[in-house]
């Protein structure tokens, strides 16, 4: 009880900074995109809505929110070769500019510096347009924390599904990517099929002018791993609904087998970390007998960044569980079918984090989810500090708002060794658990 006041405090105090620095925000900015704009702003309309009821406005923004902005350039519109500004086709139609970073990490200033501005005018260029798209475009940036992997979907695929469904429900739209990398398109480019028939743009490399129907710019987030529900004529979003998506998408691909089912047995895939990255399991071997004795048929997973998902889907769709110590690759738990087991191993101050990721994304992909939470004597930190410590004893006081201590302390240094005994009658539970999912769902 006390633990959770504790938390419940410190996020009002988080939100309650945000909600100053969001009106200071608010105040400074004195350039209105349009009277209308903020009207329909004021009135807090959905995004959709927003933009059907848009009418003669040329530009309109939403920058009310403390995690993300977007803009919306509601004409025909062209983007010049070895450019990021987008302008109207044709006769000027107004005289507005709006420029915007889109990667939905606002309030992150040092991360925000490193994603391309992107501009919006209705100020026209005399050019003819090379290539037209009878779609609007929708620009985000890869840039950021981009190459996480966690981040690659909580700052990514979930926002740009999330702006589909929002801006677009009715629509095919074609992906323009700013801050582009290689690495990104071919890790996502089957996952990308999902969403969008149209080819992906690289605005970095573009020779030939481009022109489409209208532009968005700006990724629309829900708060860590969150998809709340959109109601618009076309589409209710969801995690089972992304979920599906990623199921059209990684059926059309060619994936090497994962190893045959042991007949009868259900799967679990255990998540492991190595090296000097935190979080490591320093008992994992003897873990993973004790896996095997419950009745699982284990199959270890080390993803790297250039794992190819394909490979992953097929593994994880295949399964029936997953296992593994909170970090960014638990965020594969996305590829699990809903009714899956998922335990996830929550190291001394993670428990915010381990809630607010994958709990959450649990609870949307309605997983039977178990935490098993470590006591401080499973803990490597009781080596360091000795079990009395304040940072074995109340992880809350010191994190308390601070990252750093966070990230240092119980991110990075920590490891842990299981408690034997206690985890193998939490697996009896995932056991059955898994056992009833495979015998209905097979
Ligand atoms: C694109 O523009 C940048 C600077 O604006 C310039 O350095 C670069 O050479 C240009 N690239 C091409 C292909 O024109
Ligand atoms: C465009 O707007 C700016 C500021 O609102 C103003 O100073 C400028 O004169 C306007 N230009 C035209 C051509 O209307
Ligand atoms: C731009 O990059 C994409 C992706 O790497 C590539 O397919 C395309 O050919 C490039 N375009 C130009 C004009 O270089
Ligand atoms: C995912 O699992 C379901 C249920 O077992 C199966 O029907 C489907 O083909 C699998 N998808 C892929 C891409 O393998
Ligand atoms: C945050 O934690 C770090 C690491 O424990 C510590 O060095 C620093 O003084 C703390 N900062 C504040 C403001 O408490």
């Amino acid at each position: 009880m006390k633990r959770t006041l504790r938390i419940e405090i410190l996020c009002f105090v988080f939100m309650l900074i945000v909600a100053v620095q969001l009106s200071l925000l608010l105040i400074t900015r004195v350039t209105s995109p349009t009277n209308q704009g903020q009207e329909l702003l004021g009135k807090k309309a959905k995004s959709w809505e927003l933009i059907q009821s848009l009418q003669g406005e040329a530009i309109i923004c939403d920058r009310s929110h403390d995690n993300y902005e977007w803009c919306f350039l509601n004409r025909p519109s062209i983007l010049d070769k070895n450019s990021t500004t987008f302008s109207t086709i044709g006769s000027q139609s107004g005289n507005s500019t709006e420029k915007i970073r889109p990667y939905p990490r606002k309030w992150e200033k040092l991360t925000m510096s490193l994603v391309s501005e992107i501009t919006l005018t209705t100020w026209s260029i005399e050019k003819p347009c090379e290539i037209y798209h009878e779609t609007p475009a929708l620009v985000f940036s890869v840039s950021g924390y981009t190459g996480n992997f966690f981040h690659d979907f909580n700052d990514g695929i979930i926002p740009l599904y999330i702006t589909l469904n929002t801006l677009f429900p009715d629509q095919d739209v074609t992906l323009v990517i700013a801050d582009f990398t290689n690495w990104w398109y071919s890790k996502y480019e089957v996952l990308l099929r999902g969403f969008t028939k149209q080819p992906v743009i690289n605005l970095n490399n573009q020779t030939s002018t481009h022109c489409f129907t209208s532009v968005a710019v700006g990724l629309i987030s829900h708060g860590p791993m969150t998809i709340k529900p959109i109601q618009n004529p076309y589409k209710k979003s969801s995690f089972l609904d992304l979920r599906s998506l990623f199921e059209i998408a990684y059926s059309k691909c060619s994936a090497t087998l994962p190893p045959p089912l042991e007949a009868g047995k259900p799967r679990i895939v255990f998540m492991s970390r190595t090296g000097n990255v935190g979080r490591v399991i320093l008992n994992q071997d003897q873990i993973i007998e004790a896996v095997k004795k419950a009745g699982f048929d284990v199959v270890l997973f080390q993803p790297t960044k250039f794992t190819y998902l394909c490979d992953a889907y097929r593994l994880i769709n295949g399964s029936h569980g997953m296992i593994g110590v909170h970090g960014a690759a638990l965020t594969h738990s996305l590829f699990l079918r809903p009714g899956s087991v998922f335990i996830q191993i929550v190291p001394l101050g993670n428990d915010w984090l381990a809630d607010s990721y994958f709990k959450n994304l649990a609870t949307g992909l309605r997983f039977q989810y178990l935490e098993y939470k470590i006591r401080p004597e499973e803990s490597s930190l009781a080596k360091i500090y000795g079990l009395n410590h304040v940072i074995l004893r109340n992880p809350n006081l010191i994190i308390r708002g601070n990252w750093s201590a966070l990230d240092t302390i119980y991110l990075k240094k920590q490891d842990v060794n299981l408690d034997f005994n206690r985890f193998r009658m939490y697996l009896e539970i995932a056991f059955s658990k898994a056992n009833m999912f495979l015998d209905k769902r097979g």
